[in-house]
């Protein structure tokens, strides 16, 4: 089964997003371009090599191809793929485009900048590691991992979210209703885009295990519960914040 993803317009970051900056950066689109700028300078020299993974609309790209020559943009949903290109408005060598799942990418050589933004938290349980594993198996001797996913202010949970014309219909779900989502079970899980809200512990394990150390890890942005309450927003969502991971392989560190 070919997979696609639920929210296709990009409609659930949009919609009402209000964050509490707990970094100094503007809007959706500019604190994880920051954090690209951030993680870049991480890398052993300056990135000839970069690698977007799940880019969806391509909303990175721009930063990315500004900072790098070579960039390899991937997602296994063929129409974000195509809203992507449409992003950057070029066809080159320097920037080629992959419709494939993060796991089964067979690249030619590594890359210095590997991002890997808002992808992991809809990523079922069990292929969690395996795309960990794999942003290892990306990652030169030399680079750096950058990875955004959403984190949970209170306790871990995963939720949930219909988009429906503008509105955004989310409930908590159990991990096996995750999974199911995730791993799009049947034709219904692709109307509903499945979240996991993580621990940033849980998440610098997860990269720990794989063979990375972790140089930075840290919440950036969490959300305003007024004003997403004051919306009619579920207030399992509105408990929800975004972290960053950056980190370098394992052995740099020792
Ligand atoms: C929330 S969007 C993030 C898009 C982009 N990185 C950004 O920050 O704007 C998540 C993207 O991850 C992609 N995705 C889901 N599972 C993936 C996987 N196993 N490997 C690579 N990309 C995946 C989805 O198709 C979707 O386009």
């Amino acid at each position: 089964m070919t997979y696609s993803y639920a929210d296709l317009a990009d409609e659930i970051p949009a919609h009402g997003i209000r964050p509490v900056w707990i970094r100094d950066s503007m809007s959706w689109d500019s604190a994880d371009a920051e954090l690209i700028l951030e993680a870049a300078s991480y890398a052993s020299r300056p990135p000839g090599r970069a690698l977007d993974v799940g880019t969806g609309a391509g909303r990175l790209l721009p930063t990315m191809t500004r900072l790098v020559e070579n960039v390899v943009a991937l997602d296994p949903d063929g129409e974000r793929v195509a809203k992507a290109r449409q992003t950057c408005g070029r066809t080159d060598d320097a920037l080629i485009f992959v419709t494939a799942d993060a796991n089964s990418y067979v690249m030619k050589e590594p890359f210095d900048l590997v991002v890997c933004c808002h992808v992991l938290q809809h990523v079922s349980r069990r292929d969690r590691a395996v795309l960990a594993r794999s942003l290892r198996r990306f990652t030169s001797a030399g680079g750096v991992l950058v990875m955004m996913f959403s984190s949970a202010i209170e306790e871990r949970h995963f939720a949930s979210s219909l988009p429906r014309g503008g509105k955004i219909e989310s409930t908590v779900i159990d991990p096996r209703e995750f999974d199911a989502l995730a791993m799009q079970v049947d034709a219904d899980a692709k109307q509903r885009l499945p979240v996991w809200h993580a621990r940033i512990g849980d998440v610098v394990s997860l990269t720990t295990d794989a063979g990375f150390h972790v140089l930075e890890s840290f919440e950036y942005r969490r959300f305003d519960f007024s004003l997403r309450r004051h919306e009619g927003e579920p207030a399992e969502i509105a408990s929800a914040s975004d972290a960053c991971i950056i980190a370098v392989p394992a052995h740099r560190a020792a």
